[in-house]
């Protein structure tokens, strides 16, 4: 176990950050991180100022302390893969800071995710574009917007029919505002329907994600993308109606055979967070549910990997569908997890 590679988590304290905790663990080849936090949990340990008590994470890594991210100190530590999850306000410069000074960063935060030389990549949608860091050298490879991620996994799959444009509405769960989030007061019994940015993030990364490498940068595909993006009282799991317009019409056991067949290069390397069935293709009228569906994924240590489709209907050119993804999951630290073991089993890093 010795060979495994050194890792650090910016951010290990917020709700992203204890799930890389947990995928770290017991990684096959990644050790357990460092960890570092603001000035706020400095020195403390990780057991102290856990907000995610059901996060599977190792009692080493439990009683680990952690230390104040500051630039200097995290280059400092030499280490072979740096996991990021550091607020919006910090995370652009920090990052960018530690990649010229040879860093492999991945990350789930949002500023530097448009940059031309940063590659925006969902491992079974566009593994192709994590060609933009080969080469040596620091890097950042940057995760999508959690509800991003979700709709990006759903629509996948219908990319062999070419996809026009697509009308998404969101029901986010209160998780996705990292912790304490949204005051409680306005999130019970309520929904909220505006989430500040988000659906820029939508139209906007869609595009760079279904697009392809050209001359070492992304062109991002002609796809409109129009989302309406609402917060609801759910702790884990982002829901997503869908509606794609196809370039063409599709048969409806054509379209369910897109799904169910679907997989990708992390399956076809047996990669360790890769769920063996990326999208779950589920015929039951009152799925998915976050409290029923959301851990999806298998094997055991792939549980919150996989997106969930439901109430698939399809007329003429046109897909409706519900999806829903683990939003700390899938759509944050296991994303990030998944794309450091496709860079490093093709040996960039
Ligand atoms: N939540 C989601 O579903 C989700 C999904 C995708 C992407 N993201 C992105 O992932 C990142 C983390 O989100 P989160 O939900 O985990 O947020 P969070 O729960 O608020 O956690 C933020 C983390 O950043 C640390 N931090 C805050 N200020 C810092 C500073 N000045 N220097 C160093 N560390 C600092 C915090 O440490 P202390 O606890 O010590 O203050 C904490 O560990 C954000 O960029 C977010 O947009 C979140």
């Amino acid at each position: 176990m010795s060979d495994r590679l050194r890792t650090a988590v910016l951010g290990a304290s917020g709700v992203v950050g204890q799930r890389f905790c947990e995928l770290l663990s017991a990684h096959p080849f990644f050790a357990p991180p460092d960890l570092y936090g603001s000035e706020r949990s400095g020195g403390k340990r990780l057991s102290e100022v856990l907000t995610i008590p059901e996060a599977r994470i190792s009692g080493e890594l439990l009683e680990s302390r952690i230390a104040h991210a500051d630039a200097a100190a995290v280059r400092k530590g030499g280490y072979d893969i740096i996991f990021s999850a550091l607020p919006t306000k910090i995370a652009g410069d920090m990052e960018l800071e530690l990649a010229a000074a040879g860093c492999r960063v991945f990350t789930n935060a949002s500023p530097n995710r448009m940059r031309r030389d940063v590659p925006l990549v969902v491992p079974e949608v566009n593994h192709d574009h994590l060609s933009i860091v080969k080469g040596g050298g620091g890097f950042i490879v940057a995760n999508g917007n959690c509800s991003a991620i979700g709709l990006a996994m759903g629509l996948k799959p219908l990319q062999q029919f070419g996809i026009r444009s697509v009308e998404v509405t969101t029901l986010q769960a209160l998780s996705g505002a990292g912790y304490p989030g949204v005051p409680s007061l306005d999130a019970l019994s309520n929904v909220i329907p505006y989430i500040a940015e988000e659906e820029e993030k939508l139209r906007h990364e869609i595009p760079k994600m279904f697009g392809t490498v050209e001359s070492g940068t992304v062109k991002s595909a002609s796809m409109e993308v129009n989302a309406t993006c609402t917060r609801v009282p759910v702790r884990e799991g982002h829901t997503e109606s869908v509606t794609a317009v196809l370039d063409s019409s599709a048969s409806a056991d054509a379209v369910a055979a897109a799904f169910t067949n679907f997989r990708s290069l992390p399956q076809e390397l047996s990669l360790p967070t890769a769920p063996t069935v990326p999208v779950i293709l589920t015929q039951e009228n009152g799925r998915p549910q976050p409290l029923l569906d959301v851990n999806a994924g298998e094997p055991e240590r792939a549980r919150g990997m996989a997106a969930t489709v439901g109430r698939l209907r399809v007329a003429g050119n046109t897909v409706r569908f519900v999806v829903l993804t683990h939003n700390t999951i899938r759509g944050a630290a296991g994303g990030s997890v998944l794309n450091a073991e496709i860079v490093h089993r093709q040996g960039g890093v």
